[in-house]
């Protein structure tokens, strides 16, 4: 019968034999779990002749960079070039407020970025003897993916366009590979757990591609970025603690585009709102709000309010989708 360690041996020989004995692979990974099992899918099939690259886009959660290199690199033994580009993506996010242009902004600084990492490697491969020509692109996409990119011409199309570094395959005559198409969500984590890949990576809450910078309500600044890391990270900390984090599909922290006003000692300060959402969803196309245990969001709240600096006020938001969506743009 189908056993999950089956498909992955069939999967790890056919990409053996479409790539050959030479051939270079190259695929950007964000740190999420269909990245990282389609990388480490790649590396059983190939080893250092898949090429990763991830590219630091300023508004990703705190650390993040730091720690995917370290799970992918060292843990699970994949070639990973992760790109430094904070600076560039956040000047161009300066002063620009509206979703749409943030998330284009995103999209197309992170395609010219992987397209200057495709041509480093690409002239390395030719100057390394007997390296083949970098040929071939890891694509992670998943069956529901698959299907709703046949059948769709929505918004959802546009949610998926930073994902699929959309055209770039074609723009850069590379040939896809996509060893997860087949799969659901469910089955790549089961995958991965197969292939050893660390259980809280398996279980990880999606995050968007345009990053913090959708929740960052207005205009990004290197501030607000700041802040919003620091809340988050405290939010997502709590979570895992009070044993919930698996219950809860989608948890994130954001920070309103007005002040509130506060109190630090005897003064009024006008300080960050933040707001806190933790959604249960099955498809992430209707969701619900998380009921807390008790106490839990009190000592979120406090922590937040104590330690994250110019922070005034934190509300949770309980909102259902519909008529609110997940994210906060
Ligand atoms: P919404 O806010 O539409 O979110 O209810 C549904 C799911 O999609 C994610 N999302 C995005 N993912 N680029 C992405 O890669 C985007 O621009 C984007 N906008 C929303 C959101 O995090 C949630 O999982």
């Amino acid at each position: 019968g189908w056993t999950m360690e089956a498909f992955k041996d069939k999967e790890v020989a056919r990409i053996r034999k479409l790539v050959g004995e030479k051939g270079q692979v190259i695929g950007a990974v964000s740190g999420g779990v269909d990245s990282t099992v389609a990388a480490k899918l790649m590396q059983e099939a190939v080893g250092g002749r898949f090429h990763a690259v991830m590219v630091d886009n300023g508004v990703l959660r705190k650390d993040e960079a730091k720690q995917v290199k370290e799970t992918l690199t060292r843990g699970l033994g994949v070639n990973l070039t992760v790109v430094d580009a904070s600076d560039r993506f956040l000047d161009l996010l300066e002063g620009v407020s509206d979703p749409e242009k943030k998330r284009k902004i995103i999209g197309n600084t992170f395609i010219e970025i992987f397209e200057e990492e495709a041509k480093r490697i690409a002239k390395e491969a030719e100057l390394t003897p007997h390296a083949g020509p970098v040929e071939w692109f890891l694509q992670g996409t998943l069956y529901p993916d698959v299907i709703e990119s046949i059948s769709f011409k929505g918004p959802s199309q546009t949610i998926k366009t930073h994902h699929n570094v959309g055209g770039l395959p074609e723009k850069m005559k590379l040939k896809l590979i996509e060893p997860l198409r087949e799969l659901f969500k469910d089955e790549v984590r089961a995958m991965g757990r197969e292939m050893g890949i660390p259980a809280d990576l398996v279980g990880r809450h999606p995050f968007p591609g345009p990053g913090l910078a959708i929740r960052i309500l207005g205009a990004v600044t290197r501030e607000k970025v700041r802040v919003l890391q620091q809340a988050d990270l405290i939010f997502i900390e709590e979570i895992r603690k009070a044993g919930v984090y698996n219950d809860i599909s989608q948890a994130f922290a954001a920070l309103s585009g007005d002040r509130a006003v506060g109190v630090v000692g005897d003064q009024r300060l006008h300080g960050y709102l933040v707001f806190l959402r933790a959604v249960q969803t099955t498809d992430f196309m209707t969701a619900t709000a998380y009921e807390f245990p008790p106490g839990v969001l009190t000592k979120i709240v406090s922590r937040i309010g104590n330690e994250v600096e110019g922070v005034a006020r934190v509300l949770y938001e309980v909102t259902s989708k519909p008529p609110s969506t997940i994210e906060f743009e």
